[in-house]
């Protein structure tokens, strides 16, 4: 075969490879999931664009080395020594000249794109985040700075997150809207709160999940909550039947007029119980349900069983490690409130627990108001 030959041959046999990897990469490997936000879309250009060179490089390189194998191999008979080569300056120059420019190519590619995902959108509505172990709080400070455990946004509008963490690094996560953002602990109580703002606009009305994509301890895979993106009406359906009924940031202020039980409800939300307790009985979470606890039998790990009374619940509450439900883990539940209540505006510890406690009794009032007490 002339030399000619074999250059036709390879370039088409690189473009076959590249076409085929890049199907491979595109539709199998790296399938995304849908773009629900308007910044999904340059983001997948980007991922998008680095699939082809990658499938280019991928195949060229070994399509080139493989054919070579092949078509250059030794000939029966032939014992002869094969050419002798030497460096070739014009190529070294291109193989280095060629790959720097793509790479200060793409850093310039991706600060462009960078720099429009962090720039200020008109009319952007701002909810605060605050993540701890190992749930998600949204405080909507359009809504009264109402605090709850679920993300609502209203479709194609564009939103601004700012996030801090009480304790450890976590990071808010919808993989849908493909960007990502660290929250930072706040540290000491006292200091300003540095947040760490998140821009997008979400495009698809649906309901997704956010993940917390930075390690921060046991229940780290399990800190999830709900984002839901509505239309108008859906939205203003949601603020008037789900967000009316949370707590607001601002009754930190009236916490000393309130009964003990309605001061409970509050911290039930305010420190994150509810991110692992369920008042009623939904599965899989990583503390036991709050809903007919009080006063009922509980069968620990170790075989023995306990009564919830107020002891018992004080304990788990503040020392969350002493005695361990059947099914569930030790190390689980932080192991801080102690620190966290005595470092909260209102209250110290005792008190605070004690109105959490009175919260949980009067669940199994309300209950009894109901139906029976179901079971475990
Ligand atoms: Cu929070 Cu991982």
């Amino acid at each position: 075969m002339s030399k000619f030959k074999h250059f036709i041959a390879v370039i088409a046999l690189t473009i076959i490879s590249t076409v085929g990897l890049y199907a491979l990469f595109r539709f199998f490997l790296f399938r995304m999931p849908a773009q629900a936000s308007r910044e999904a879309v340059p983001i997948d250009q980007m991922a998008d664009f680095h699939f082809m060179l990658q499938a280019f490089l991928f195949a060229v390189i070994m399509v080139i080395m493989l054919y070579a194998v092949y078509a250059f191999r030794r000939q029966p008979g032939d014992d002869s020594d094969g050419p002798h080569t030497h460096g070739h300056t014009g190529l070294e120059i291109i193989w280095t000249v060629i790959p720097t420019m793509a790479v200060v190519g793409f850093g310039i590619y991706g600060i462009v794109v960078l720099t429009d995902l962090l720039d200020e959108r008109p009319g952007e509505r701002t909810i605060e985040v605050v993540g701890q172990q190992w749930s998600w709080q949204f405080i909507y400070p359009d809504a009264g700075n109402k605090i709850g455990s679920e993300l609502g946004l209203l479709v194609n509008e564009p939103v601004l997150l700012q996030m801090y963490a009480r304790d450890v690094i976590h990071s808010f996560w919808v993989p849908e809207f493909r960007v990502k953002q660290d929250l930072l602990p706040i540290g000491n109580p006292e200091d300003e709160i540095t947040y760490q703002p998140l821009r997008f606009t979400p495009t698809l009305e649906g309901t997704y999940i956010v993940r917390c994509a930075e390690m921060c301890g046991l229940q780290h895979s399990q800190m999830f909550a709900t984002v839901r993106v509505m239309n108008q009406a859906a939205y203003d359906d949601w603020l008037e039947t789900t967000v009316t009924g949370w707590i607001s940031v601002d009754d930190i202020e009236l916490l000393p007029d309130m009964s003990p039980e309605e001061r409970g409800a509050f911290f039930y939300t305010y420190f994150g119980c509810s991110g692992c307790h369920a008042l009623d009985d939904t599965p899989g979470l990583a503390g036991p349900t709050w809903q007919g606890l009080y006063g009922r039998e509980r069968e620990l790990s170790d075989g023995t069983t306990v009564i919830a009374d107020d002891p018992y619940l004080y304990e788990s509450i503040l020392h969350p490690n002493a005695r361990i439900v059947a099914g569930f883990f030790a190390n689980t539940m932080p192991d801080n409130f102690e620190e966290r209540f005595n470092q909260f505006v209102f209250g110290d510890a005792d008190q605070t627990t004690n109105d959490l406690i009175a919260y949980i009794r009067s669940l199994n009032a309300d209950e009894e108001a109901g139906a029976e007490a179901p079971a475990p």
